[in-house]
């Protein structure tokens, strides 16, 4: 169940885990691997942790043509969508936990954005179920979010699986996202369940070559679903 076609994996390298000081380098040296280019924005307050904005976004979009897949950890989307949607964000992605998601949804559409809807460890699939035929994107986090290079929770794995059920279900081309301690141990798992977008912060870029790293991660996938259906 859940096993789609192995050419729809998406792998998507989380910047948080590059080196900002050299971040064209970083993105172009996994540029080979990456289907979309995960950007972390945090504001400290929906998440103990601070990051980044829109203007990095718009640095990355003078330099690269890539799909920019903003995962927004921000308490007041609403106010900063349309700084992302200039600054030439492909995708925003809101999270469940902060209500308001039907207008959320609709303020990024109208902007002209693909939408994404992420779901923290602890929602349960109930609470954002009712929002699958609206959204290009799913995110079931697998940490909670704040901070690169956490472990893998594998109870989140039974929800990737009824999400993906459920998208299969309303027959749309949703795309179903991990994100946190995603790596070629933990992957497999969550490909078999059905996932097919996969962002990696730290198993990509702090390993010693981030490409080939970038390269084993979707090797890691396809094998997966190559080899039987059990977790
Ligand atoms: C966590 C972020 C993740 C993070 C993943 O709050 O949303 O995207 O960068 O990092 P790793 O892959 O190191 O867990
Ligand atoms: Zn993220």
């Amino acid at each position: 169940m859940g096993v789609g076609p192995t050419h729809s994996i998406r792998i998507c390298p989380s910047i948080l885990s590059a080196d900002f000081a050299r971040l064209a380098d970083d993105v172009d040296a996994v540029a080979a691997e990456t289907d979309w280019l995960h950007v972390d924005v945090m504001d400290g307050h929906f998440v103990p942790n601070i990051t980044i904005g829109a203007p990095v976004v718009r640095s990355l979009r003078a330099h690269t043509n890539a799909f920019l897949d903003c995962h927004l950890m921000i308490t007041d989307p609403q106010k900063y969508l349309p700084d992302f949607a200039k600054a030439g964000a492909s995708q925003c992605s809101v999270h469940i936990e902060l209500g308001n998601t039907q207008q959320l949804i609709s303020q990024c559409r109208d902007l002209g954005m693909r939408v994404g809807l992420v779901a923290n460890p602890d929602a349960p699939f109930a609470s954002f179920a009712d929002f699958l035929g609206y959204v290009d994107t799913v995110l079931i986090m697998t940490v909670f979010p704040g901070f690169g290079g956490q472990s893998f929770m594998p109870e989140v794995v039974p929800k990737i699986e009824q999400t993906a059920s459920e998208i299969a279900t309303l027959g749309t081309p949703t795309v179903l996202q991990v994100d946190g301690g995603i790596s070629v141990i933990t992957a497999p798992a969550c490909a078999r369940a059905g996932a097919n977008a996969f962002v990696a912060g730290n198993a990509i870029f702090a390993s010693s070559d981030p490409l080939v790293a970038a390269k084993r991660l979707r090797e890691s996938i396809v094998s997966a679903l190559k080899h039987g259906t059990s977790s």
